[in-house]
């Protein structure tokens, strides 16, 4: 079956078409970014304009790279929580619009199972249950995945999401928006060791807690008198807290795997895409004899395929909702 997924929960503007679950046969993202970039994050009245005008096209471009039309697609599922309000209309509602007049069936999905179910995308077997980190923007979570219907949730941020710490802590470096990539850049010329971050300890041990660190980080500048940009320390600086962050993801999500005795290990969300983190991954369940499967990088980032691949699943478990012509 293909089925058509609609994503537009933040900047992004995404459809893609994927057939049976995990074939992607398009998958079509267009960020309003660049028009974020001054304000030093998402403005969510720029972004949902900006999707009412793309929405139309992005679908139409994910049937054309698909080299199908709309009477091929038996299902479509759509981002519809969590996320921008007026940005998860736009999808919504255009989404709803298609269904009814096209009596496509159609299928509401959580944007934070997407990130799970990016793993499964192209093929990879994973076997239930198994536990899953989603680390992204606007979420650090931790879950325990029995199947696609029942996701139970074991650990969340109490405060800040581990992209955000990214964000925060590259806007005080002066490396721009969004902050992940070139705080991975960056740190590959520095020591990670060079200053001794750490995130901050939460009551529930499978909790993330992120904010601390960013204001660790904004007191060594101000104490250093490190000019932002200007001074070479800044390499230090992004890869002791990298190096910092992704000590308590994979700490974290290895302890939530022995806890639950769970075997596999499923990162998803933006932060993923992060080269240090998939290696540190890697090595640290090895040792802990755990499996870590991740997305491709391009399934990291929020996408549309995501949602299609999982809505599939669960539609053939039995799933519906949203309206039918
Ligand atoms: O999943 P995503 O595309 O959107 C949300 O659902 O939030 O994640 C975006 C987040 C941003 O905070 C961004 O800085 C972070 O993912 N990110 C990274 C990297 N690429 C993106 N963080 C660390 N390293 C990266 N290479
Ligand atoms: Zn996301």
């Amino acid at each position: 079956m293909n089925v058509m997924g609609i994503e537009t929960s933040c900047d992004e503007t995404a459809a893609a078409v994927v057939r049976d679950g995990r074939k992607v046969l398009s998958n079509v993202v267009a960020s309003s970014l660049a028009l974020h970039k001054r304000f030093g994050g998402v403005v969510p009245e720029i972004a949902f304009r900006k999707q009412l005008e793309t929405i139309t096209q992005v679908a139409d471009s994910s049937l054309d790279r698909a080299g199908l039309n709309l009477k091929d697609i038996g299902l479509i599922s759509v981002t519809s929580s969590p996320g921008l309000l007026g940005s998860l209309l736009v999808g919504l509602s255009f989404a709803e619009g298609v269904s009814l007049s096209r009596g496509i069936p159609l299928l509401p999905i959580d944007h934070l199972q997407g990130h799970i179910y990016a793993g499964f995308l192209n093929d990879e077997k994973i076997p239930f249950p198994f536990v899953s980190l989603v680390a992204s923007g606007g979420h650090t979570s931790l879950y325990l995945v029995k199947d696609f219907s029942r996701i139970v949730p074991i650990g969340a941020t109490r405060d800040d999401a581990s992209g955000e710490a990214f964000d925060k802590v590259a806007k005080i470096l002066g490396l721009g928006y969004p902050g992940g990539p070139p705080i991975e850049r960056r740190a590959r010329r520095g020591d990670p060791k060079l200053i001794r971050f750490a995130c901050s300890n939460t009551p529930h041990p499978l909790d993330f807690s992120f904010s601390g660190i960013k204001t660790a980080v904004l007191y060594y500048c101000r104490d250093k008198k490190i000019k932002p940009l200007a001074d070479k320390r800044i390499s230090d600086v992004a890869a002791s807290f990298q190096e910092a962050v992704v000590d308590t993801l994979v700490k974290k999500s290895l302890s939530a795997c022995a806890k639950t005795k769970a075997r596999h290990l499923v990162i998803g969300g933006g932060v993923a895409a992060n080269q240090r983190l998939r290696e540190k991954f890697h090595s640290g369940a090895a040792l802990a004899g755990v499996k870590c499967h991740f997305p491709q990088k391009a399934y990291c980032m929020d996408n549309a395929a995501m949602i299609a691949g999982l809505g599939y699943r669960l539609f053939k478990k039995g799933y519906r909702g949203g309206s039918y012509a």
